[in-house]
């Protein structure tokens, strides 16, 4: 099956930023939220961005002149004529498997429904539909128009034409697509979340200042970015998510997310997106 229309399902950081990536490689893009304010938010961000990659270079002026034909909806009625779902709403598992109770019945039986999500299984995910074999997880990386990854996550039920077509449409937006099984935090976040988390204990009990951190990880690891200033670009409350995830599925002690990540979320300083987290914006 050729993918011609993508319907990106939440328009926050994430599902703004592949929005923009698929228009600008071709594809015929909506993109839906429930929030008019995340709507508007979305548009000035990825016009934003666009005109930033126009000037890099990176985008010709053809290509950056396709984000005009995004089509910002509220509602799922023309997820029908889409090929490809991908869904990046907030990390939240019951509101993911409605959604795709949702998207099962709002979409063509042959449609993929992809998950952007950073730590859900995906067999859970599938199980909310009646098309299992067309379920898969699209794991983009953070922000969507720079990072080449994409984590291509299978679960024992994924058709290989359903993995191959989602292989087809990573290339096609410029992305290296990684294949890996569905497990709590497939790899990235499995890795990635526990060193963040790690860096905020050592916060928390004074090891070192956010900056000491971070400069240690910098200049130390070569990581282009420390993790604590990793956790506020990826927003606190995502973070938070995840380590919930992997201490659940994982039953372990270790992913325990540090008091000051829950304190930070309770007090809305959830990183980049609020102003503050870490650091100020
Ligand atoms: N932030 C990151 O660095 C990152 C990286 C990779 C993957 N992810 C994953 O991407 C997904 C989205 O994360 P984000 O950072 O973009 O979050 P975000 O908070 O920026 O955006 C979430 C969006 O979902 C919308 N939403 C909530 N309920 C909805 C519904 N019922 N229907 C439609 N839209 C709805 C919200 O209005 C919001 O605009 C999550 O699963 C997250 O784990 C995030």
């Amino acid at each position: 099956m050729e993918v011609k229309q993508i319907f990106v399902h939440g328009a926050g950081a994430m599902g703004s930023g592949i929005a923009q990536v698929a228009a600008t490689s071709g594809y015929r893009v909506t993109c839906m939220d429930i929030s008019n304010k995340a709507l508007d938010l979305a548009r000035q961000s990825i016009a934003g961005s666009t005109v930033k990659l126009l000037e890099k270079e990176i985008l010709t002026s053809e290509q950056a002149a396709r984000v005009e034909k995004i089509n910002f909806v509220l509602t799922l009625e023309t997820a029908r004529e889409a090929q490809l779902v991908i869904e990046a709403v907030s990390e939240n598992p019951d509101l993911k498997l409605n959604i795709f109770r949702e998207l099962d019945l709002h979409t063509r039986p042959e449609t993929i429904l992809a998950s952007n999500t950073s730590s859900i299984s995906i067999t859970q995910i599938a199980s909310a539909t009646g098309r299992p074999e067309k379920v898969i997880g699209m794991h983009f990386m953070n922000p969507v128009p720079l990072m080449r990854l994409v984590e291509v996550i299978r679960s024992p039920q994924t058709a290989d034409q359903t993995t191959r077509t989602v292989v087809e449409v990573c290339q096609v937006l410029g992305k290296e697509p990684i294949e890996v099984n569905d497990a709590p935090g497939f790899v990235s976040n499995r890795i990635l979340c526990p060193m963040i988390n790690e860096a905020i204990y050592a916060l928390q009990e004074n090891v070192g200042t956010d900056e000491a951190i971070d400069a240690v990880m910098t200049l130390g690891m070569n990581h282009p970015l420390g993790p604590l200033a990793l956790a506020d670009l990826i927003g606190l409350d995502v973070v938070l998510s995840i380590l919930r995830i992997l201490q659940r599925d994982l039953d372990e002690h270790k992913y325990r997310p540090a008091d000051l990540l829950v304190e930070k979320v309770n007090a809305g300083q959830l990183g980049r997106k609020t102003g503050r987290g870490f650091y100020e914006y």
